[in-house]
């Protein structure tokens, strides 16, 4: 039997009919059966804080542990202003605290921004790349996803366009290669 591996989800979004939520769920069901991809929540997490890092906040404990014990992390993110969505970079400081006890190191990782937009994200999802560089996050190389046109990915019934399903079959295949190759 094949090893099952956990993959944390974090979705640089939190409103109700994100896109790139809709895209994480269609890549969990695209997941090779033994991928358990898992949605973790980032909108309780107040904003980061030292000072309160002192008694972290159950929000910041139950984070932690969520990507601790995961075998990977797989980012699906909007762009704000060329950038990595606010609450998305919280998530991110979060985890990688208290100071040389981050929960991300190691964990092999991959990164797919999501735009109604033609450039799809190209800006959040290199800045966010530029994060898991330092946080050692090994981050996936090829294929690079910058998934344009969110709006016509999905029909009204919530069916993934067949323009990008095969995308994102091979963009979910390739990372579960790269998981398996990056487990320590
Ligand atoms: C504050 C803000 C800044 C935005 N900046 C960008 C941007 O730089 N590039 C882009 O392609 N879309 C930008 N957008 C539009 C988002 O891509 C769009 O709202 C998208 O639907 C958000 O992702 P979601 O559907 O997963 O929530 C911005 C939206 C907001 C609210």
């Amino acid at each position: 039997m094949s090893q099952e591996y956990s993959v944390a989800v974090v979705v640089g979004s939190l409103r109700k009919a994100s896109f790139n939520r809709k895209v994480a769920l269609a890549l969990a069901e695209l997941a090779p059966s033994n991928f358990k991809l898992n949605i973790v929540e980032i909108g309780d997490l107040a904003l980061y804080n030292e000072d309160i890092d002192v008694e972290p906040p159950a929000a910041y404990k139950t984070f932690r542990e969520q990507i601790r014990n995961s075998d990977a992390v797989l980012f699906v993110t909007p762009e704000y202003n060329r950038s990595v969505p606010g609450v998305l970079k919280n998530a991110i400081d979060v985890g990688s605290r208290p100071y040389g006890q981050s929960a991300w190191s190691g964990k092999p990782g991959a990164v797919i921004s999501v735009s109604p937009g033609a450039v799809g994200g190209f800006g959040a999802n290199h800045h966010l790349r530029q994060s898991l560089v330092f946080l050692d996050v090994p981050c996936m190389q090829q294929p690079e996803a910058y998934i344009g046109g969110a709006a016509t990915l999905f029909d009204d019934n919530g069916k993934l366009s067949e323009k990008v399903r095969p995308f994102l079959q091979t963009f979910i295949d390739k990372y579960a290669e790269w998981v398996a190759r990056h487990q320590k």
